[in-house]
C-alpha cells in the first residue's frame, strides 16, 4: 500500500521529515530547538524559550498566542516542534501512537497553533475531505492531529484551540468532522457523534468500516444541510486510518 510520500526519493518537503531521532516522547519540548526558523540562538532579538510553567515577567504566566497557519507557512522548526508535540501527546502505545500516516493526514491544510513563551503547546489541523452523507457529497473540514503537550493538559488549551477550529470550520465548510475516542472532550464543544454506518470509498467500490462506527463526530456549521446522524456516511480512501 503506497503512502502519499512514498515513491519519490528526491524531493522531501519540510513537513515530511520525522523529528530528530534524539527526540523522545516525554522529552520533546526540550529536545526540539525552539529557535525561529532562519535565526540562531545567537541571532539578535532571539529570546530563549520560557520553561513550561515558569512565570513571565512580573510573575505572570506568559501569554498564550493563537495562530492559524497553512502548512507551507510553518517553518521547518515549527513543523518539527508540532510533530514532536504530537508524538509526546499520543505516547508510544502501539494503538495510540502518532504514525507517519497520521502526520501525512495532518498536513496540506490549515493549522491552529497555540504557543506559550515561545513554545508550541497545542495544535490542531483542518484538511479538506469529501465525505458523503446518505450519498450526498459534502466538502468537509476534517480535523486531525489535535493535541496539547502533556505538561499543559487540563489547563483549557485544548478547549481554546477547538473553539478556534470551530470558528474556522463555520467560516469555510458545510461540515466539520473527525475521528476520536475522546468524545467527552468534543461533546462539550458542540460536536455530535455520528450514529449511522460508516464506509470508505475505494477504487473498487464502497467498503464498510464497522470498527469506526461510533468513533466519528461531526460539527454542523451555518451552511450545513439538514443532517440525519443515523444515515450512512463515507469518506474517500487514504493510506493509514481512513477515518
Ligand atoms: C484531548 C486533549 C487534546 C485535550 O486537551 P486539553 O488541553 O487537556 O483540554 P482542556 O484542558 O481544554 O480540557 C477541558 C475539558 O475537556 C475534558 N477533557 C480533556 N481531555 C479529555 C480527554 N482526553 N477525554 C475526554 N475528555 C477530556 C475535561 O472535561 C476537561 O475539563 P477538566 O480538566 O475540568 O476535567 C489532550 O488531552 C491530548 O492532547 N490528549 C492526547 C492526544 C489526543 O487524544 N488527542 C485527541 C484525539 S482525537
Amino acid at each position: 500500500m503506497a503512502t502519499r510520500s512514498g515513491g519519490d526519493a528526491g524531493f522531501r518537503p519540510a513537513w515530511s521529515l520525522a523529528p530528530p531521532a534524539t527526540v523522545t516522547a516525554r522529552g520533546t519540548q526540550r529536545a526540539v530547538p525552539n529557535v525561529p526558523f532562519g535565526q540562531s540562538r545567537a541571532s539578535p532579538g532571539y529570546a530563549p524559550p520560557v520553561a513550561s510553567h515558569s512565570p513571565g515577567a512580573g510573575g505572570r504566566p506568559p501569554d498564550v498566542r493563537l495562530r492559524r497557519l497553512r502548512t507551507d507557512e510553518l517553518s521547518a522548526c515549527e513543523l518539527y516542534a508540532i510533530r514532536a508535540l504530537l508524538a509526546a501527546a499520543f505516547g508510544t502505545d502501539e494503538d495510540e501512537r502518532f504514525t507517519d500516516d497520521d502526520w501525512e493526514h495532518a498536513v496540506g491544510g490549515m493549522h491552529v497553533v497555540l504557543d506559550r513563551g515561545g513554545e508550541i503547546v497545542a495544535h490542531a489541523a483542518v484538511v479538506e475531505r469529501r465525505l458523503e452523507v446518505d450519498g450526498r457529497p459534502l466538502r468537509t473540514g476534517y480535523v486531525e492531529a489535535v493535541a496539547t503537550a502533556p505538561t499543559h493538559q487540563r489547563t483549557g488549551l485544548g478547549t481554546r484551540l477547538m473553539r478556534d477550529v470551530a470558528s474556522y470550520l463555520a467560516d469555510h465548510f458545510p461540515l466539520g468532522a473527525l475521528g476520536t475516542g475522546s468524545h467527552g472532550f468534543y461533546e462539550r464543544l458542540g460536536w455530535l457523534t455520528w450514529r449511522g454506518p460508516s464506509s470508505v470509498r475505494t477504487a473498487t467500490g464502497e467498503r464498510r468500516t464497522p470498527d469506526e462506527d461510533g468513533y466519528i463526530m461531526v460539527l454542523p456549521t451555518p451552511t450545513s444541510p439538514p443532517l440525519d446522524l443515523s444515515s450512512p456516511i463515507s469518506c474517500e480512501w487514504r493510506a493509514g486510518d481512513v477515518w
